[in-house]
């Protein structure tokens, strides 16, 4: 039996066109990616009534349908996993300082970092929130996503999954499995799990960043990064996977955006390592995030399973 897409079964062309970017996510992501027309019409088009009249409060007729669904919410969503210091801190300050709204996550409440989380917050706790999620632990990243799907009519603009680990050194001909599955658990299959789990809610997602690293490439192989091994492996599977991701939900008729970000050579906790060589270029925290912001904002579905750094420069994979 022949495929179809069933957004496109479900949503008559002049709904389809009069919806925002949001709104077509929404009701993408209400219907299978792909169904059988016969089998499955009428159970869209019944989800495709109840989104619109529980969440336009119209009834469903096409000459009602709001140009701009979420008219109301001038400002932007951002979510960052991996929060509590470093870039993610830095993201939150930042975004929160522009007046955007921020859902950041941490591991641990009590924690120092959540302490610097909510001092940036200050007591505008309403456009901060803060969620736990542990990217090591599966059921952390669940609960973490199930707490999203219950914010009311919640669309997310922009995720950054900046979690991550170096633990120096990791070479590979010395480090254990245990040091070896740590970085990949910690930089690989926890932020992609933690997007896949984001992906398949309803909640309309405009783009996903992975913090990746210059590290990863393999095209640009870094020889001289004595220590780094385990590191880059987990850095060039989570390239890998991330391009694949983009290129499944193209397959999927889905338009969020999915890309990979070098931060450049910055100051935090993770890069204050004692090399025998010497590292160029090394910038704040408020500098990485200052031009990364504009970075992810300017892509379009045209670039989904991309390689960018910090200064708008496609970088090799
Ligand atoms: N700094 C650089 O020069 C540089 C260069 C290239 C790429 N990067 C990448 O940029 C990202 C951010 O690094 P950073 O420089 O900001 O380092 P950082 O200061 O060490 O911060 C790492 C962040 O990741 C969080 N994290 C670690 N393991 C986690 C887990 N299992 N679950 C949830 N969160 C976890 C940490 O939370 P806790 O406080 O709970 O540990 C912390 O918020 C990383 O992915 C890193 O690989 C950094």
């Amino acid at each position: 039996m022949n495929q179809v897409p069933a957004w496109s079964i479900a949503t008559p062309p002049l709904v389809r066109h009069n919806l925002d970017h949001y709104s077509r996510l929404r009701l993408r992501r209400l219907a299978a990616p792909t169904c059988t027309l016969s089998a499955s019409l009428h159970i869209h088009q019944k989800k495709y009534t109840h989104f619109l009249q529980t969440n336009l409060a119209i009834p469903c007729e096409m000459n009602l349908i709001p140009d701009v669904l979420y008219s109301d919410q001038e400002s932007k969503t951002w979510v960052i996993v991996g929060a509590s210091r470093g870039l993610g801190l830095e993201f939150t300050r930042q975004l929160l300082a522009r007046g955007d709204r921020v859902i950041a996550t941490v591991r641990e409440k009590s924690l120092s970092g959540a302490s610097a989380l909510w001092g940036e917050a200050g007591s505008d706790h309403g456009r901060c929130q803060m969620l736990l999620c542990d990217v090591l632990s599966e059921a952390s990243i669940t609960d973490f996503v199930s707490k999203l799907t219950v914010v009311p009519n919640l669309k997310i603009d922009h995720v950054v999954v900046n979690a991550g680990v170096l633990r120096y050194p990791n070479r590979a001909t010395e480090l254990s499995f245990q040091e070896f599955a740590f970085h990949l658990h910690s930089n690989t299959i926890g932020p992609i799990i933690c997007a896949q789990k984001l992906l398949q809610t309803s909640i309309p997602i405009g783009t996903i960043v992975f913090m990746s690293s210059d590290s990863g490439s393999a095209a640009n192989f870094r020889e001289m990064e004595d220590g780094f091994a385990a590191y880059a492996a987990s850095k060039a599977a989570l390239n890998q996977m991330l391009r694949h991701m983009a290129a499944e939900l193209k397959r999927k008729d889905d338009d969020t955006i999915i890309l990979a970000m070098h931060p450049g050579e910055v100051a935090t906790d993770i890069a204050s390592i004692d090399l025998p060589w010497e590292v160029d270029g090394v910038m704040s925290p408020e500098e990485s995030v200052k031009a990364m912001i504009p970075v992810i904002e300017s892509k379009g579905i045209q670039h989904s399973g991309t390689f960018w750094t910090w200064q708008n420069k496609p970088y090799p994979w």
